[in-house]
């Protein structure tokens, strides 16, 4: 149903695009409010698989390593429908996933206070993914110029701004991660990064697949791995995602920031991350 959302977005008003619940802005198109309110009552499952992830921390290239993850250690294929965002399911389909068989695997890009508490109840294993601040406002820059449900930017820096203010789709990366922080200890947590998944794949997949209790040999994890790298995702996006690929596979890196951060930018971002840290202290 994503694909038909960018269709149906090119008839909306950039400045109808974003909308704020509870003091936080989210897509109007994809996330409205009647799917954020009934997710308030989402009953979450012990054995359910929750994928986390700020925007454009690579939240869609886990969602396929944990897709080919239970394919092969199932022995079935799961097909690749849409992205799994419990904020994009229509009241609709949060009824449908009550039907949903064992194990369900769903994501959110939800601050950590705003999953459904359900999920914490009933100690449901998370995933989170993060990526360093500065890559991903730039890739954040790029989707909001590229991804027709949201409103282009006017500029990177009114948009470096907004983020730096919280004042994007899914709120403070900052908030995120400090929220995060302060509960990586959990034993149902998994916090893996960006950097650390580019730096060596086959490890993150294997520790990814123990950690949702899969076991695979090893040829399987590095089959995943090497389907998996940007290359091979972007090249079968032509499959999944047609003339959208584009939009959801860009460059795939570390260190892009330094293409459009000046200087300036660059120590207000460092600055704020101390500040980050300084509270966790
Ligand atoms: P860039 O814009 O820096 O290229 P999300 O899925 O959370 O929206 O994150 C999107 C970012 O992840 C984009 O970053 C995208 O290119 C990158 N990405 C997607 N698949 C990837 C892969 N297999 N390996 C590395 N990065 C990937």
């Amino acid at each position: 149903h994503g694909m038909s959302k960018m269709e149906e977005a090119k008839n909306v008003k950039d400045e109808d695009k974003l909308y704020k619940y509870e003091g936080v802005l989210y897509s109007s198109i994809m996330s409205p409010q009647e799917n954020l309110k009934g997710l308030e009552n989402f009953e979450a499952r012990p054995d359910d698989l929750l994928l986390v992830a700020y925007p454009k921390c690579g939240f869609n290239w886990m969602v396929s390593v944990i897709r080919k993850i239970r394919t092969a250690s199932s022995g079935q294929n799961e097909m690749p429908s849409g992205p799994p965002l419990i904020e994009f399911f229509p009241p609709e389909v949060q009824q449908l996933a009550k039907e949903r068989p064992s194990p369900r695997f769903l994501g959110t890009h939800l601050h950590p206070d705003n999953i459904p508490s359900s999920f914490i109840a009933k100690k449901t294993k998370m995933l989170v993914v993060f990526r360093n601040p500065k890559d991903t406002v730039v890739s954040y820059y790029h989707f909001m110029n590229n991804n027709p449900v949201l409103p282009n930017t006017k500029s990177w820096d009114a948009f470096f701004t907004d983020f730096m203010k919280g004042e994007v789709a899914w709120g403070s990366y900052f908030d995120h991660a400090l929220a995060w922080e302060k509960r990586m200890d959990g034993p149902n947590v998994m916090i893996v990064t960006y950097e650390q998944l580019k730096e060596n794949l086959v490890d993150g997949v294997r520790n990814i697949s123990r950690f949702f209790g899969f076991t695979l040999t090893d040829e399987q994890v590095q089959t995943i791995a090497n389907e998996s790298t940007f290359n091979a995702m972007k090249e079968s996006s032509k499959n999944s995602h047609g003339q959208h690929g584009n939009v959801f596979f860009r460059k795939g890196e570390v260190g892009d920031w330094k293409n459009n951060f000046s200087e300036a930018q660059s120590k207000q971002m460092d600055e704020e991350f101390q500040k980050l840290l300084a509270v966790l202290v």
